[in-house]
């Protein structure tokens, strides 16, 4: 794992990564651990129910503690595989993270992806969490680092686009919004320079 490393960039990839939301609240950026699981079996419901933005329905996730806890597990010393949280006030109020594609052939990519709850929104938790990703994947060696965005998701867009993220493609009519729509999903990818 890369919790020790650092970098020549500003931010590096040593965690746990402290910082300052927007209202001045201290933030932590950490790995996940399996004392998580608990907590984070009621953090993740709670983003599908407040954004029309993941591909989780409200009451869909139905994960046991067991397999939250193999999940975590199987993001950890895994190449291209990591799992954050941010903490506020001893609290999960973000989570993100990468998983590795199933083929070598795709072992220099990873997939990421995060949510950071509604009353957390604006306060640069997205940008600092994305960024600590994106920098990660520069140190672990990756040439590349993928996402899938729905379309209308106009914010995170501008985020990963900000962050270098350009569109690969567009899956159409691919998800059922909570007004009966259907919108497109955009795939999105970061190319690292060789
Ligand atoms: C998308 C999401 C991750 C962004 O996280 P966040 O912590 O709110 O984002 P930040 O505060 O770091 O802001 C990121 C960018 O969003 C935009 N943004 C922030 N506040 C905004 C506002 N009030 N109005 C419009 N855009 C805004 C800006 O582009 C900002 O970039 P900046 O740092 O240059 O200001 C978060 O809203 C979220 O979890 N949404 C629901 C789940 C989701 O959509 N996940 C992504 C799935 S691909």
């Amino acid at each position: 794992m890369d919790r020790a490393q650092t970098s020549d960039s500003k931010m590096g990839s040593s965690l746990p990564f402290d910082f300052a939301l927007t209202d001045g609240r201290a933030c932590v950026l950490r790995l996940i651990t399996e004392d998580d699981a608990a907590e984070l079996l009621e953090f993740l419901p709670q983003t599908h129910a407040e954004s029309d933005f993941l591909n989780y329905l409200p009451g869909e996730f139905q994960m046991t503690l067991e397999q939250e806890r193999e999940f975590i597990r199987d993001h950890t010393d895994k190449h291209g595989a990591i799992a954050l949280v941010a903490i506020v006030d001893g609290r999960i109020i973000a989570c993100g993270g990468a998983s590795p594609l199933k083929f070598k052939r795709h072992s220099h990519h990873t997939e990421v992806g995060l949510a950071v709850l509604k009353a957390f929104w604006h306060q640069g938790v997205g940008r600092t969490m994305m960024t600590w990703l994106v920098e990660w994947g520069r140190l672990i060696g990756l040439r590349k680092m993928r996402l899938a965005v729905f379309a209308s998701n106009t914010r995170a867009i501008g985020l990963y686009e900000s962050l270098g993220f350009v569109e690969e493609g567009r899956l159409r009519r691919d998800v059922q919004l909570s007004d009966g729509s259907y919108g497109d999903t955009f795939l999105m990818a970061k190319f690292y320079e060789a």
